[in-house]
C-alpha cells in the first residue's frame, strides 16, 4: 500500500534554531494523524513544508508516491493537498453560501473549464448546499459571514477544505479559541469525515487528539519522538516525560 504521504530525513533551520530535525513521517491512506507537541515543536513548520509555502533545506516529501519537495503550493493543491484556512480566507460580507461556492469554482476552475453556465451556476449552489449540511451550515446558508460564531466559521473552513476534493487534509488546530461545546462539535464534524480523507491533524486539545486519531506523531523540537495509536501514545514513557507529563 502506498502512503499518501512519505517524509524522509526533512530538515528546516531558522538561524541556530531546528524547527524540523531529520523528521520521517509515513501516513497511510485514510487515516487520521494527529501531530501533538509543545508550542515551538515545529508542528507548523511542518504543515508549511507539506503545503509548499516553506521549502526544506533537506530532505523529501512524498505525496501518493511522487515527489512534490519542490513543487509550488498551487499545483500541490491541484494534486490534492489542502490546507485548513486562517479566519481571514472567508469573506465576511458575503453570504456563507457565496464564501463555499466560490471555493467550489476555484476548484473548478481547474476540473470542469466547460461546463454551461446556467447549469454550473444551480450545481454550484446544490453542491455548496451539501457541503454546508455536511458541516452543519445548512440552515445559516444566507446569513452573512459576519454573523456566525467564531466555531461556526471554523466549521465553514472545513466545508472549504471539502470543496477541493482533497485526498490529504492538513489541520492547523482547528479548535483553537474554541469553547468547550464548539471543540465538542468540531469533534463531531471531524468523526463525519474521518475515513474518506487522509488527515493530518494538529491539535492542542488532547482530548479531541485521543478521540479522533487512528495514530499519533509525537514532535518534540522538530523531531518525532514516538508515532503510535492512542494507547501506545498514552503509555510511552519517553512521550510521558517529554511532553504528556507537563499536563
Ligand atoms: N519564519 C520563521 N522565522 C524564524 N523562526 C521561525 C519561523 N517560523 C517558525 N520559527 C521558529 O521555529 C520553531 C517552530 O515553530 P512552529 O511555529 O513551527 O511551532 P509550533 O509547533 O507550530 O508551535 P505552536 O504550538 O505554538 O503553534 C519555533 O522556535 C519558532 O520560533
Ligand atoms: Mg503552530
Amino acid at each position: 500500500m502506498t502512503a499518501v504521504l512519505e517524509i524522509s530525513g526533512l530538515n528546516k533551520s531558522f538561524g541556530g534554531i531546528k524547527a524540523t530535525d531529520d523528521l520521517n513521517l509515513s501516513v497511510t491512506p485514510h487515516e487520521l494523524h494527529a501531530i501533538i507537541g509543545p508550542n515551538g515543536a515545529g508542528k507548523t513548520t511542518l504543515i508549511s513544508q507539506l503545503s509548499g509555502t516553506q521549502q526544506p533545506d533537506t530532505g523529501t516529501i512524498r505525496f501518493q508516491g511522487q515527489d512534490i519537495t519542490q513543487i509550488a503550493p498551487h499545483k500541490r493543491a491541484h494534486l490534492g493537498i489542502a490546507r485548513s484556512y486562517q479566519i481571514t480566507s472567508l469573506i465576511m460580507q458575503m453570504s456563507v453560501i457565496d464564501n463555499i461556492a466560490l471555493a467550489l469554482q476555484a476548484h473548478d476552475g481547474h476540473s470542469f473549464r466547460f461546463i454551461r453556465p446556467a447549469r454550473g451556476i444551480k450545481s454550484l449552489r446544490d453542491r455548496a448546499m451539501s457541503l454546508l449540511d455536511r458541516v452543519g451550515l445548512a440552515d445559516k446558508a444566507d446569513l452573512s459571514t459576519a454573523a456566525l460564531s467564531h466555531g461556526e466559521h471554523r466549521h465553514m473552513e472545513i466545508a472549504i477544505a471539502l470543496a477541493s476534493e482533497a485526498e490529504l487534509m492538513l489541520l492547523d488546530e482547528p479548535m483553537a479559541g474554541l469553547g468547550l461545546e464548539a471543540s465538542a462539535q468540531m469533534v463531531d464534524l471531524l468523526l463525519g469525515i474521518k475515513g474518506k480523507h487522509t488527515i493530518l491533524l494538529i491539535e492542542h486539545d488532547m482530548d479531541a487528539v485521543f478521540a479522533l486519531a487512528d495514530r499519533i506523531s509525537v514532535l518534540v523540537y522538530g523531531h518525532i519522538i514516538a508515532t503510535g495509536t492512542p494507547d501506545e501514545i498514552r503509555s510511552n514513557e519517553a512521550v510521558q516525560h517529554a511532553y504528556l507529563g507537563e499536563e
